[in-house]
C-alpha cells in the first residue's frame, strides 16, 4: 500500500486557516479607522462611471440637454455637483428651444431654460433623488430610474438629483452630518432658487439615500418654522447601521462581518467603533411623532417603503422594521410587532407575483409598506411600482 504522508498538507491547511483569520482580523481592525470605515459605508470612491463624463448626461440615454448638469453650494462650502433632469412630455413641448441651448455644465442653471420650466409654472412637481452608496450620478440602475421618477405624469414632473460630498465631481469627503448638510442644500435650492413649495415637492430615495432623507425630513420637520414635504418614497432601506451591519452584502454577495454576527457582543462592540449611526427607524418614529402631535386634521405625511423580496444587499426585513417603527409611532398606544403583522395579514392587498401592499392611515397621515417579489437592490428603482408611488405621494395629501 502507498505510504501518503498527510502531515504537509494538514500543516498547509493550518496555515491556511491562520493566515485567512489573520487577514480577516486585520481587516475588522481596519474598519475602526474612521477614514477606512467610510469608504465601506459610502464607497464613494467607488464611482462605477469611470472613463465616463458626468457632464455628458447623453452617455446614459437622455436627449441632447434633457439634464442638465449643475452644482450647488453647501452652507459649509462644499460644492455639489447635481442634474435636472426634464419629464419626457415637457422636453417634446421645447425641444427646438432645448436643442439650440449649450450643452454640459451649466454655469448658470437659472439661466436655462429647463429650470425656468420648473420656476415659472406653478403646477410643476419636483422629486428630490438621493442615491444610494458608491457610485455618481450616471452609475448602474440610477439613469433609468430618473425616467421612472416622471413615467406618471411625463408633463410636470421634473427630478433633481446630487451626488454626495465625496462622490463623483462633488467636493469633500462623506459623513452623517455632512449628507444631511447636501440634502438641506438641495431642499433650499429647491425651495429658495427654484420657488417649490415643500407641497410640490417629493423626496425619493433609495438605500443609503433613504437614511440621508429620513434625517432631512425630520430635520425640517423640527426646524421653528416646520417645513413638511408632500411625501417620500424609501426604497430598500435599512433599519439602521447597527442592524445592517450583520446582514450587509456587499454587491449583494460578500456578507462582510458574517463571521463576527454570530457573536452578538464582538458585533455590539464593534459597531460602537462605527462612526455612522444613521438611526433611520427611530429618525422616522420621531417625525412620525411629531406630526401626529401637529393641529389640525390635513394630513401633513406621507410615507411609502417598497423593498423587493429578493433583495440581496439590505434583506426586505429591514423595510418591515421601519414600517413597524413608523405605524407604531403613528398610534396613541403604540402597536408591538406581532400585532401589526396581524392586522397586516387581514389588511393585505395580495397581487400574486407582483406582490403585496398593506396601506395604514391615521387622521394625520399615510404609511405604506408595498413588498414586490422581484426588483432586486437597485434595478427596482426603475420600476412602475416606483412611478407610481411616487404619483400617489403627490396626490394623496392634495396640499
Ligand atoms: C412604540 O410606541 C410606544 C408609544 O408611543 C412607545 O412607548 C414604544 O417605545 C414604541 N416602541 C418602539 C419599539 O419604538
Amino acid at each position: 500500500m502507498p505510504h501518503i504522508n498527510l502531515t504537509p498538507i494538514i500543516r498547509s491547511a493550518i496555515y491556511i486557516c491562520i493566515t485567512s483569520v489573520g487577514f480577516y482580523v486585520i481587516f475588522l481592525g481596519v474598519l475602526t479607522i474612521p477614514l477606512f470605515q467610510n469608504q465601506i459605508i459610502y464607497l464613494n470612491r467607488v464611482t462605477l462611471t469611470w472613463f465616463q463624463d458626468v457632464n455628458v448626461p447623453e452617455q446614459w440615454g437622455f436627449l441632447r440637454n434633457q439634464v442638465t448638469p449643475f452644482n450647488l453650494r453647501t452652507e459649509d462650502g462644499e460644492t455639489l455637483h447635481a442634474w435636472h433632469i426634464l419629464p419626457l412630455q415637457l422636453y417634446g413641448q421645447h425641444e427646438e428651444e432645448l436643442l439650440e441651448e449649450p450643452s454640459g455644465l451649466a454655469p448658470d442653471i437659472k439661466n436655462r431654460l429647463g429650470f425656468k420650466l420648473l420656476r415659472d409654472d406653478p403646477s410643476s412637481l419636483l422629486v428630490l433623488y438621493f442615491h444610494g452608496a458608491a457610485g455618481t450620478l450616471g452609475s448602474g440602475w440610477r439613469p433609468p430610474s430618473y425616467r421612472a421618477m416622471s413615467a406618471g405624469e411625463p408633463g410636470r414632473i421634473h427630478t433633481i438629483a446630487i451626488d454626495y460630498r465625496g462622490f463623483g465631481e462633488s467636493t469633500g469627503v462623506p459623513s452623517e452630518e455632512g449628507l444631511l448638510k447636501d440634502a438641506v442644500a438641495l431642499a433650499k435650492f429647491a425651495m429658495e432658487e427654484a420657488g417649490i413649495p415643500p407641497s410640490r415637492i417629493v423626496l425619493f430615495a433609495q438605500s443609503l439615500g433613504t437614511a440621508v432623507s429620513i434625517s432631512l425630513t425630520n430635520h425640517m420637520a423640527n426646524l421653528p418654522e416646520p417645513v413638511l414635504f408632500s411625501g417620500m418614497v424609501l426604497v430598500a432601506p435599512f433599519a439602521n447601521v447597527e442592524m445592517l451591519t450583520a446582514t450587509y452584502r456587499v454587491a449583494g454577495i460578500i456578507p462582510i462581518l458574517d463571521p463576527i454576527a454570530k457573536f452578538p457582543r464582538l458585533l455590539a462592540w464593534l459597531n460602537t467603533l462605527i462612526l455612522s449611526k444613521w438611526p433611520s427607524k427611530d429618525a422616522l418614529a420621531d417625525f412620525v411623532r411629531r406630526c401626529e402631535g401637529m393641529d389640525g386634521n390635513a394630513l401633513k405625511y406621507h410615507i411609502t417603503v417598497i423593498h423587493a423580496e429578493d433583495d440581496y444587499d439590505i434583506p426586505w426585513s429591514h423595510s418591515e422594521q421601519v414600517f413597524w417603527h413608523a405605524v407604531n409611532a403613528s398610534s396613541p398606544n403604540g402597536i408591538s410587532y406581532d400585532e401589526l403583522e396581524r392586522d397586516k395579514e387581514a389588511s393585505k392587498v395580495m397581487r400574486g407575483a407582483g406582490g403585496w401592499v398593506v396601506d395604514q392611515r391615521t387622521m394625520k397621515g399615510v404609511i405604506r409598506e408595498e413588498i414586490m417579489k422581484y426588483g432586486l437592490h437597485d434595478r427596482i428603482m426603475s420600476y412602475p411600482v416606483v412611478s407610481s408611488a411616487i404619483l400617489r405621494a403627490f396626490r394623496d395629501l392634495g396640499r
